[in-house]
């Protein structure tokens, strides 16, 4: 089946009229009335045939997805409602498949939205034309332009946050596939004198705050600039911030967009270089300073911001500042200086601000133009976008309105040739006859400006070139004398009596009909802006700059090139720019797009009648409808028309097989429109009046309702009756499967009765069988029982009569062998000697003992001394000898062990062995000395420097140094000492000090007392009446008591020659002075721990108390 086409058109559900060209009646009114109706449903296109309308909607409306690119995607004109995609597709389609260059004219006023139009139609065309990475970066760096350009290009005004200031043309160039190569821009007059000046509430080029805000500090440092806005001159205040513009992020989409068109690292840098220099010019300030001749001079303020212009530019400081101070003339070969005054250097420095920005901006072009030049020499085909300001009709109109205007003025001029010329020419291609359309040529208006003789700019530029003393008056002087006449000059002053008593038109005013309306220029500054006059001393010190980039923006500063004729002014730049875009887009087939500003206040949803009014005006878009009336309002190929109206006449309806020109004429002459309401041309119907149209459109309204009530009908019978049907069938096979339903469970019945029966019988008949067989075997079992018992009856007496047989012959055998013995025996008896059982009985012993040391050989234990392991005793006798071998084995492996010892090993084992013999089971802190190893010096005396002095004190061989507490007689209390045993003497020094307290000499130790218990506390007795008794006995604690003490002991041996007491008690006495203490030593709580405490009782009684 062929699939459905649903073919639509733009008047389905149309709100409002979608095309202008139908508006009924045609005036203002109805004219605002259906833009409002449109605008307030969200529609905020609408075409004059096939211009389009567009409102601003200060709003992103869902109308720009990629589902809606796809929708308007290869469909025709007028078959969807209206869009700016339906015209980018249609420009974009005739240029791939009729191969006929385009051009898009968007104009309107400033925040129309012609920018944002601009960028919808490149990125609808982007959309649909070729896929592929070289396609897709080409693309990519075309848009990626943008950005760039609106960063310095545009700005915050009071009417749009991103004022585009200036005019854009851009030629995208296309293979014949439609795929895109490359592109041009070129760029119209910059307002350059933003730089230097905003109007209030408004900002400078976007890039100025961009840079402050996004670049990072160390960026902001290279090009010597500081974040805070405030520090420059040239950055108008009030409004330094826009709500919803973040510039820093701003930045580095600019950054990267830079990236992607393809500068250059060192590139970007320059041209930030250049803003910042920009920036810092506004900063230099002058003063005047009087000299000799009367005259003023003026002198930079301070020079620090000109160092860091210099620095950054690679300008030598003094030529610039020269070049701020003077002024050279050159005539012939004659060289005039003259110094400038304070304005004059400022009015040098703005001009130079604003010469170095938009030859900048202009360089932008050039260099984006190269990236994105066509890199094939193929034939192109070419889309041109036109994004240019619109009209502009201010309170105080000046130059730059002043070429606005024109450039609009030449551009309606295109719009009527072009739009006449497709109209005229469509007639005739469509066999029509040519009837002559009224409307107003403005072909008048661009002659008074440009005309080469007599017209404004021509007047304007002799006027700059004239000797002598030139000002704006003299040149409104002239103006008015040279077009006094001209219909659409007026002038107050001009010999043209028709205004003299015209008040609204001042006398330094000049005004201008133009075809959008009537507009008044100030004649201020329109000498002084089309000179354009930058001083040649300061191109020349911007030539010299070693900055590559600033040096080639002043080529004419090269002194080998000097050229002495003037620059060409503004005006004749700019015209020249417009005619060559004029030449440019007549060769193109315009589309139009024309922007409307809804209201003033950049809001959504406010739809001011008054300014859309003046607009439409201004705009000429009554003229525009008029112009696309006047012969035939409507126009459609026979195809679509048929499709749309063949419901309206039986021959047509459904189907009309024939030519769709006859079956039109045949469905028109049934409607009985009247004959001059329509014409036949070659492929389309022409329809006069819109009218016509609409009753079409009615009919056909009626008829489709007509129509839909009849296929309504038709679809309800048709379901009506399929619904009938299916119950129909639906029923029968119900039926069938209830009766065999049925039948199953009948027939299921009857076979289940029969299986009881048969199973019935079948159970008698086996049990029956059952019955007989258990009887046979019942008989059988018994007939086995009887042969078992009689068999086994046989099998035991057969057994004994064996078992009788056997033990008879046993017997035999028996008393056979005794017999046997006893006479081997007798016999043997005469042949054995007397001693040979006891020499038996030691060989036996002899084999015995062999093979017992044999076997403990093999089963020797470890040479460990501590190994306890012993084979186990082999037979008793050996007892004895088992226990003595080893003891034996025991000391040799000890003598083993002990040979193996050094003599300091011996030594420490000797003393080990003291300390065994002095203490064990004597006294309970003993087992936990045994693992420790003796060390004696736990201090190291000679070698710590701390105990430097009491080394010094001591010349013998320390023994035993270590701290020990020293038992306060008076408290208890413990006071730590040092304690040296040396070969002679026992020492206590301070342990901080390192002071020996007391020396006592081993002669007169008499004893040493401690308890049996867990402590270290120890006394020692003094003998009476040496000197060192004088204080007292020792009474002392340590953790090595018992080292301590085997030691002393050791000691006093080898040096006495006599054993050392030493009294092991839980009580004894000590000697304290005069008295003698009791210090007992009592089982104690656990709440210190493991440390003993030692109490004064009294004055006898020293209690310690251990855990
Ligand atoms: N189709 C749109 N959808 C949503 N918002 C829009 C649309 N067109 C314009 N705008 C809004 O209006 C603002 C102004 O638009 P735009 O910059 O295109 O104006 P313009 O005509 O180029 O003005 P100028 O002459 O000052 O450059 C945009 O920043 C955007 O916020
Ligand atoms: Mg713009």
């Amino acid at each position: 089946m062929a699939k459905m086409e649903v073919k639509t058109s733009l008047l389905d559900d149309m709100i409002g009229v979608g095309d202008m060209v139908l508006l009924e009646p045609l005036n203002e009114d109805s004219f605002i009335n259906n833009l409002k109706k449109r605008f307030d449903h969200n529609e905020v296109y609408t075409y004059i045939g096939s211009v389009v309308i567009s409102i601003n909607p200060y709003r992103s409306l869902p109308i720009y997805t990629p589902e809606k690119v796809e929708e308007y995607r290869n469909r025709n004109f007028y078959e969807l409602s209206p869009h700016i995609f339906a015209l980018s597709d249609e420009a974009y389609r005739s240029l791939r498949d009729q191969d006929k260059d385009q051009c898009i004219l968007i104009t309107g006023e400033s925040g129309a939205g012609k920018t944002e139009a601009s960028k919808l139609v490149m990125s609808y065309v982007a959309a649909v034309c070729g896929k592929g990475a070289e396609v897709n970066q080409v693309k990519e760096q075309l848009l990626q332009s943008n950005p760039v350009l609106e960063a310095f290009g545009n700005a915050k005004t009071v009417r749009n946050d991103n004022s585009s200031r200036f005019g854009k043309y851009m030629d995208i160039e296309f293979d014949f596939k439609g795929d895109p190569l490359g592109g041009v821009i070129s760029n119209y007059l910059l307002e350059k004198s933003r730089v230097v000046k905003q109007p209030r509430g408004e900002r400078n080029f976007h890039i100025f705050y961009q840079i402050l805000s996004g670049a990072s500090e160390e960026f902001l440092c290279k090009l010597k600039l500081e974040r805070d806005f405030s520090r420059y001159n040239y950055l108008g205040l009030d409004s330094a911030r826009v709500n919803g513009v973040d510039d820093a992020s701003n930045f580095r989409t600019v950054r990267n967009a830079m990236q992607i068109v393809g500068f250059m690292d060192h590139e970007t840098q320059s041209v930030f270089e250049v803003v910042a220099a920009v920036l810092k010019l506004g900063n230099i300030e002058f003063k005047p300073e009087s000299r000799a001749n009367g005259l003023d001079e003026s002198k930079i303020k301070d020079k620090n911001e000109l160092k860091e212009i210099c620095e950054l530019t690679g300008i030598d400081q003094s030529v610039l500042e020269r070049a701020f101070s003077f002024r050279t003339v050159e005539a012939k070969q004659e060289k005039v200086s003259t110094t400038l005054n304070v304005a004059q250097a400022y009015y040098a420095r703005d001009a130079l601000a604003k010469n170095l920005y938009s030859r900048l901006f202009s360089w932008l072009v050039t260099r984006i133009n190269e990236s994105i030049k066509a890199q094939t020499k193929v034939r192109k085909k070419v889309m041109g976008v036109l994004d240019i300001y619109g009209f502009e009709i201010f309170e105080d109109n000046s130059f730059e309105q002043f070429i606005i205007n024109y450039c609009n003025e030449k551009l309606q001029q295109i719009f009527i040739e072009l739009t006449l010329k497709e109209e005229q020419e469509e007639y005739i291609r469509e066999g029509i006859e040519w009837t002559h359309i009224e409307y107003f040529n403005n072909a008048i208006i661009c002659d008074l400006i440009e005309n080469n003789q007599t017209g404004i700019l021509a007047m304007l530029d002799e006027e700059c070139l004239r000797p002598g003393t030139v000002t704006d008056d003299t040149f409104l002087e002239k103006l008015n004398q040279v077009c006094a006449t001209h219909q659409h000059f007026e002038s107050r002053m001009s010999k043209c009596s028709r205004f003299l008593n015209d008040t609204s038109l001042p006398h330094s005013c000049f005004r201008i009909q133009h075809y959008a309306g009537k507009v008044m220029y100030q004649v201020e500054g329109f000498v002084d802006k089309n000179n354009d006059l930058l001083y040649r001393d300061l191109s020349q010190a911007m030539w010299k700059a070693n900055h590559s980039l600033i040096k080639a923006l002043f080529p004419e500063g090269n002194p080998a090139k000097i050229n002495l004729k003037r620059p060409p002014t503004a005006g004749s730049q700019f015209k020249a720019s417009v005619a060559t875009l004029m030449k440019n887009l007549q060769t193109k087939n315009p589309n139009y797009i024309r922007c409307i500003k809804p209201n003033d206040k950049k809001a959504a949803h406010i739809f001011n009648e008054a300014l859309v009014c003046h607009q439409i005006r201004y705009l000429g878009l009554l003229e525009n409808v008029r112009v696309r009336r006047a012969g035939y309002a409507f126009r459609q190929p026979y195809e679509p028309c048929l499709e749309r109206y063949k419901m309206l006449c039986k021959q047509t309806w459904p189907h009309w097989r024939g030519p769709a020109r006859a079956g039109v004429e045949v469905l028109f002459n049934e409607l009985g429109i009247p004959e001059e309401e329509f014409s036949f041309g070659r492929s389309k119907i022409f329809i006069r009046n819109p009218r016509t149209l609409f009753k079409l459109e009615d009919l056909r309204k009626q008829r489709l309702e007509d129509l839909a009530t009849l296929i309504e009908k038709i679809y309800r019978g048709w379901k009506c009756r399929t619904h009938f049907l299916l119950m129909k069938k639906c029923q029968i096979v119900i039926a069938s499967w209830y009766r065999r339903y049925s039948q199953q469970k009948k027939y299921q019945k009857i076979k289940s009765s029969a299986i009881t029966v048969q199973s019935y019988i079948r159970g008698w008949k086996a049990r029956k069988l059952l019955r007989e067989l258990k009887h046979l075997k019942r008989c059988n079992e018994a007939a086995t029982v009887i042969a078992a018992y009689w068999h086994g009856t046989q099998a035991r007496r057969e057994l004994r009569r064996l078992k009788d047989e056997a033990r008879n012959k046993h017997a035999i055998a028996v008393i056979w062998a005794f017999w046997l013995g006893h006479k081997v025996r007798r016999e043997y008896r005469k042949f054995f000697r007397a001693n040979a059982g006891r020499k038996i009985y030691e060989f036996t012993l002899q084999r015995l003992m062999q093979k017992y040391f044999l076997e403990m050989k093999n089963k020797m234990p470890s040479l460990s001394p501590i190994d306890k392991n012993w084979p186990a005793r082999p037979y008793l006798f050996l007892d004895s000898t088992h226990k003595e071998l080893k003891r034996i084995f025991h000391l040799w492996r000890c003598k083993k062990y002990r040979d193996q010892f050094t003599d300091q090993q011996k030594l420490i084992y000797e003393e080990k062995l003291e300390a065994s013999e002095l203490f064990k089971d004597k006294k309970a802190l003993y087992p936990a000395s045994v693992g420790q190893p003796f060390q004696g010096a736990y201090l190291e005396i000679s070698e710590n420097p701390k105990y430097k002095k009491l080394k010094d004190a001591v010349d013998e061989k320390i023994i035993i140094a270590e701290v020990v507490n020293k038992i306060n007689r008076a408290n208890g209390k413990a006071a730590s000492r040092i304690f040296l045993l040396t070969k002679n003497n026992v020492l206590l020094a301070d342990q901080k000090s390192g002071t020996i307290k007391s020396e006592v000499p081993l002669g007169d130790v008499t004893k040493v007392s401690m308890s049996s218990q867990n402590d270290g506390f120890f006394a020692v007795h003094l003998k009476e009446g040496s000197e060192a008794a004088s204080k007292g006995d020792f009474l002392l604690s340590s953790d090595h008591l018992i080292e301590m003490a085997t030691k002393l002991y050791r000691t006093t041996l080898s040096q006495t020659k006599q054993k050392l007491n030493i009294e092991i008690s839980d009580e004894f006495l000590v000697q304290f002075k005069q008295d003698k203490v009791c210090v007992k030593f009592i089982q104690g709580s656990q709440k210190n721990g493991n440390i003993p405490t030692c109490k004064r009782k009294n004055n006898r009684l020293l209690e310690v108390a251990v855990p």
